[in-house]
């Protein structure tokens, strides 16, 4: 039973290869690109495609994801091969925790409060909000749901926008086009979960972000290309966004000369927001190995016209 390893990106190829052996002493793996007989191959373990990478892979079984998102290769999936998606309830714990310390950071004054104390003031910012904050979550799947019961239970109004219609309780939700709209126009605190898809690639441009109450704050933690940058830059100039804060860019790295750096009202973490962690995702992928075996369905499919 052979199994390509190709995880760059996605936690550590070492601690991978360790975690499944461990689990599945059975396994051979090689490493992408020194594979040998590609009609060898039943698995294949990866993060982003390469060029060539399905050729020639005709026993090909399963393509498991190590990451939550597809987008690095759902366009190279071989037809007929099934893809599954990691979902890790330790990375979705991850990501909330990074998502909820983005939110608290702006919802109670952080930046004001960062820049008094440098200039030792001691001064109380507007903080009393007698009405449930807005957040509005644009994704709310496997992630923006943990993320949104968090915030709900720190006293948030959570609304989370989907592509089909969802019971999301306690959390809200709307969905479509007419929902977006009416999400934009509440949300004080716009948090991107977004897969990214040929729909939701360039979404968040100049238009969308105007509708945005005055000040609101964005915080991205899924990919940088589901927002216009040079929009987002306007908009955070000309007051419509009162901050933002990336973990995602476009391009990745954020070239070290980009103006996006050196602004006083955005913050950037390098795509750590949620990073795959091999011991927990190990025995995710070796149960979907087991399942593709017994020919059984995969857990967490990928939808290649859907793009997710
Ligand atoms: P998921 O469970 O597949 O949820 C995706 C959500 O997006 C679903 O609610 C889906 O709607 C919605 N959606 C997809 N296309 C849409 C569209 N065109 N219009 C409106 N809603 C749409 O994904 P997840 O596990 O929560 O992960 C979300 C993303 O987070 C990943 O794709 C990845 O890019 C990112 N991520 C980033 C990091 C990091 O470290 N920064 C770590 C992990 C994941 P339906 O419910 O109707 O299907
Ligand atoms: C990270 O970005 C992931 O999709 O897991």
């Amino acid at each position: 039973m052979v199994l390509v390893c190709k995880t760059g990106g996605a936690g550590d190829d070492e601690q991978w290869k360790a975690e499944l052996r461990r689990l599945m002493p059975e396994l051979e793996i090689r490493d992408w690109p020194d594979i040998g007989d590609p009609a060898d191959v039943e698995f294949v373990l990866l993060f982003a495609s390469a060029p060539g990478l399905f050729d020639g892979m005709t026993g090909l079984r399963a393509v498991l994801s190590a990451g939550a998102g597809v987008d690095g290769f759902v366009g190279d999936l071989p037809q007929g091969v099934p893809a599954a998606r990691l979902v890790d309830p330790w990375m979705q714990t991850a990501m909330a925790a990074w998502i909820v310390h983005a939110v608290l950071h702006f919802s109670r004054n952080m930046p004001a409060y960062a820049d008094q104390q440098a200039r030792g003031v001691w001064r109380e910012q507007f903080e009393a909000h007698f009405e449930p904050r807005r957040v509005g979550i644009l994704g709310c799947g496997e992630i923006g749901r943990r993320t949104g019961s968090l915030l709900a239970d720190l006293g948030f109004r959570v609304t989370g926008w989907t592509r089909t219609a969802r019971d999301l309780a306690p959390l809200e939700n709307l969905h479509g086009a007419a929902g977006l709209d009416e999400l934009l126009g509440e949300s004080e605190f716009l948090v991107c979960l977004l897969p990214l898809t040929p729909e939701t690639e360039g979404l968040l441009d100049a238009g969308r972000l105007a509708r945005l109450p005055e000040g609101a704050f964005f915080i991205n933690a899924s990919r940088g290309r589901i927002v216009v940058q040079q929009d987002l830059v306007a908009a955070l100039d000309s007051g419509r966004l009162g901050g933002a804060w990336l973990d995602v860019t476009d391009p990745e790295p954020l070239p070290p000369g980009d103006p996006l750096w050196r602004r006083p009202d955005v913050w950037i973490t390098p795509h750590v927001a949620g990073v795959t962690n091999p011991v927990t995702g190990a025995a995710l992928v070796a149960e979907n190995i087991r399942r593709a075996r017994a020919g059984e369905p995969l857990t967490h499919p990928v939808d290649r016209n859907r793009g997710y």
